[in-house]
């Protein structure tokens, strides 16, 4: 794929691989479309049993692109423009969506969407390490993903305000420690790490794996709080502190 992300399959497992490390994988329109396109064929093949989501380089996400989130920046805030036809609201409703299990090799750091994407991963194996921000607020914007609903589900309200609020970041000890990952290993064995976790969920029963993760999370429901939240979003992407955060970061 041309936007950044490789993608290879063996043995069951869809493999992606977001390879854009000269810009810390920030992740632009066609990333995000190549990814749901990759997400949508996975989800359709029976050949494909789960998916791993690594990173190549020393860092695994920057976020969104902000250069290429400013390119858009119109259609994006266009109240003409429903939200479900941009390339971010489509990756983020097939994460919602998507029915088999899906691992996540994560290392360095990580930052807004490259964090809280993690929260509709199945499976994290984190590398020792790991710095994960989201820096939304002082973005002045608001999480998204559903992160609202599932980051506070997941480490509870005051932690989750904390990490957001205070422009916290988190490592690999508190990341186990909070639940935010399974699993933490060095740096040279985080891939072995994620295929040993793929290779057992790739052998479990597809439709049991299926059932299990709709019990588990309310799709349905998720996806409505990641529509308001994009609502606001593109509401507080005006607000003079988004205004200056972007400005400044374009001007460096
Ligand atoms: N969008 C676009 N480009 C980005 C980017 C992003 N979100 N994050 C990093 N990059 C680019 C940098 O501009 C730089 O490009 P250049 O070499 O052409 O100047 C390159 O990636 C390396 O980034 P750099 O800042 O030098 O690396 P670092 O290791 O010092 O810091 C980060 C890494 C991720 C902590 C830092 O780049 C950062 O804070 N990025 C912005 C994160 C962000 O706010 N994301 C949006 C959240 S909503």
């Amino acid at each position: 794929m041309d936007s950044g992300i490789i993608s290879e399959i063996g043995e069951g497992i869809l493999r992606l691989t977001l390879d854009r490390p000269e810009k810390k994988n920030a992740l632009t329109r066609a990333m995000y479309t190549d990814l749901t396109i990759a997400l949508g064929q996975a989800q359709a093949d029976d050949a494909v049993r789960c998916v791993v989501l690594a990173a190549a380089g020393s860092d695994f996400c920057a976020g969104n692109d902000i250069a290429d989130f400013a390119e858009g920046a119109a259609e994006f805030t266009s109240p003409d423009v429903d939200i479900e036809t941009l390339p971010v609201f489509r990756f983020l409703k097939a994460l919602t969506f998507f029915e088999k299990p899906l691992i996540c090799a994560l290392q360095g750091k990580a930052v807004g969407i490259g964090v809280t994407l993690l929260l509709h991963c199945d499976l994290v194996v984190a590398a020792d390490d790991i710095s994960l921000s989201l820096p939304f607020l002082k973005l002045g914007l608001i999480p998204e993903a559903g992160s609202t609903l599932l980051l506070p589900q997941r480490i509870g309200h005051a932690r989750a305000f904390g990490w957001m609020a205070l422009g916290e970041k988190i490592g690999a000890a508190d990341a186990l420690r909070l639940g935010l990952v399974n699993r933490v290993v060095g740096q040279g064995d985080l891939a072995a790490a994620a295929h040993e976790m793929a290779a057992t969920a790739a052998a479990l029963s597809p439709s049991s794996v299926r059932y299990t993760k709709g019990l588990m999370r309310d799709a349905e429901s998720l996806w409505a709080v990641v529509r308001e939240e994009g609502r606001i979003f593109r509401q507080q992407l005006n607000s003079p502190e988004a205004r200056a955060a972007f400005a400044a970061f374009l001007s460096r």
